[in-house]
């Protein structure tokens, strides 16, 4: 079977600046896969890269989604795909509401699926199918008619984000979870949107900082960034022993040349 994600010998630079030092990493269908690792260690910008960010440049290596090189498709066409990036700091969009950007994110998705001439999703059938994903998120139904991210809380932000999620049934979800001001109801928002979404054509990368989420999703992998590269990789123990010992642990005891 080939894997939902390869990530080959990936070297990525930021405004000329070497921030991913090649990393290898694969993630299959039913798969999720933890990312943590201190601040600045290039977390974000592996999220990013993969999203098709342009101002992340890969400078070697490859990524492949479903055995294909995505490196040349821009960031919506690796959507359309069925890649979804969840950001560490999402845009509020004022005069936009929930469903409204939903809908237009699905459609897109649609049209682009069935090479330009599949039907949009009609209004009563889409407002079915959010009334849907909001009761299984267990959402109040009025975010539907709120401005996206507009003054929302941290809590809520990560919501709409999973909804989002839900409506867009993406293969591939990259989680890159907000380091601050999120408390423990947000976490759980989040582990429990993802262990509803799970499914085995579902691989998922989550990044995050806290050992704690790690108590409500059970991931199959743990690696750990370290300046820009695995420095370790494990099974869901590893969050412990990180949370006992600490990054200078894994900078003292882990890889530190990427190979
Ligand atoms: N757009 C950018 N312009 C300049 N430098 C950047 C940019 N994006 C990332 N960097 C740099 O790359 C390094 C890695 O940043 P990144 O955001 O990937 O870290 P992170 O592991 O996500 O950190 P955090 O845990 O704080 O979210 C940092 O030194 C950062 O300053
Ligand atoms: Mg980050």
């Amino acid at each position: 079977m080939v894997p939902h994600l390869e990530i080959k010998d990936l070297h990525v630079q930021v405004e000329g600046k070497e921030i991913i030092k090649g990393i290898n990493l694969t993630i299959n269908a039913g798969e999720i896969h933890a990312i943590m690792g201190p601040n600045g260690s290039g977390k974000s910008t592996l999220a990013n890269t993969l999203a098709g960010h342009p101002r992340y440049v890969v400078t070697q290596g490859d990524i492949l989604y479903k055995g294909e090189s995505i490196l040349e498709l821009g960031p919506d066409e690796r959507a359309q795909k069925g890649i979804f990036l969840a950001f560490q700091y999402p845009m509020a969009i004022p005069g936009v509401t929930v469903a409204n950007f939903l809908r237009t994110a699905l459609n897109a998705k649609r049209k682009a699926r069935a090479n330009g001439d599949a039907k949009a999703i009609s209004i009563p059938e889409f407002r079915k199918l959010l009334l849907k994903q909001m009761e299984l998120l267990k959402l109040d139904p009025s975010f539907a008619t709120r401005y996206i991210n507009d003054g929302f809380s941290g809590g809520e932000k990560k919501r709409v984000e999973i909804l989002q999620m839900a409506v867009l049934n993406p293969e591939l979800a990259i989680l890159d979870e907000t380091d601050s001001g999120l408390d423990i109801d947000a976490l759980r928002i989040v582990a429990d949107g993802v262990n509803t979404l799970m499914n085995p054509n579902l691989g998922i990368l989550l990044i995050t900082h806290y050992q704690r989420i790690l108590n409500y999703i059970k991931p199959h992998f743990i690696h750990v960034l370290v300046n820009g590269c695995l420095a370790l990789s494990g099974g869901p123990e590893l969050a412990l022993q990180l949370e006992e010992k600490g990054y200078d642990w894994i900078r003292e005891n882990g890889r530190d040349d990427c190979r």
